[in-house]
């Protein structure tokens, strides 16, 4: 039998930075609340830097580049805009998501359906790969998308818990827990490490967490919405704890 790989913790802070732009001033500064949340015991930082800029600014993105102790994940849709400032910071790591301008936040995965989409992914990863950053694509957890991901080429897939964490029944969130492990195991077996993540609270990520094989998981809104009562530190630990209890 094969180890379980450890499982890191990514905190998305993207909503401090939603915080500060409700005021257009200068906080909370998320410089200032990774750092926090690196002394807390997460593995990685994770912000998401839109075309709209509507949290996370051009300057975040330099400046948390310039001050992490820990891999950035910056999460980034295919616009040349947007990868330039990727390319120039040089992230630990990108994971390409798929924007629209009218969402609220991130609503599915990746749409890699047509070969034009495959090859505009394959580009974007392919740059990035070339200055050593470790590529993720998040995709819905199917198999067309897996094999999607195959011909792009990524490092890794984060798999959409969206659907998981939506879910009312408990049928329902035992059918969409099968899928996640079934798509975890599909996009091991064809050699693509396995990341998770949105939608996940408190309450719900245990399950997601008792899966052996993903890697990591990248959690934003849930922690923010903690942190605001009890503060980054706890925030982190509590969340630590719980998924040390899920993958003993
Ligand atoms: N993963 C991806 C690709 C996302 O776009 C987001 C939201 O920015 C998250 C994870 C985190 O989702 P949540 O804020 O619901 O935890």
């Amino acid at each position: 039998m094969t180890e379980s790989p450890d499982l890191r913790l990514f905190v998305n802070i993207d909503h401090v930075a939603t915080v500060r732009q409700a005021r257009r001033t200068d906080e909370p500064d998320p410089v200032r609340a990774a750092v926090l949340v690196e002394l807390a015991g997460a593995d990685g930082i994770t912000v998401h830097l839109r075309a709209d800029r509507r949290h996370i600014q051009d300057r975040d993105v330099r400046v948390l580049a310039e001050t992490l102790r820990t891999p950035m994940n910056l999460e980034l849709a295919t616009v040349e805009e947007i990868v330039a400032i990727g390319l120039e910071v040089r992230p630990a790591q990108i994971t390409v998501v798929p924007e629209t301008r009218e969402e609220i936040t991130t609503e599915g995965g990746l749409d890699l359906a047509t070969d034009e989409a495959v090859d505009r992914v394959r580009a974007v990863v392919d740059r990035f790969r070339e200055i050593g950053t470790r590529t993720s694509l998040f995709i819905d957890p199917e198999r067309s998308a897996i094999d999607a991901s195959v011909r792009v080429g990524a490092d890794a897939v984060e798999l959409h818990t969206g659907e998981y964490a939506n879910a009312r029944t408990t049928e329902e969130r035992d059918l969409q827990i099968e899928r996640l492990v079934r798509a975890t195991e599909e996009a091991r077996a064809r050699g693509l490490d396995v990341h998770a993540g949105h939608g996940l609270t408190y309450e719900n990520v245990a399950p997601v967490a008792a899966i052996p094989e993903i890697e990591e998981l990248n959690i934003g809104h849930s922690m923010m919405s903690r942190a605001i009562l009890v503060g980054l530190e706890t925030a982190v630990i509590d969340m630590r704890q719980i998924l040390d209890r899920a993958r003993p």
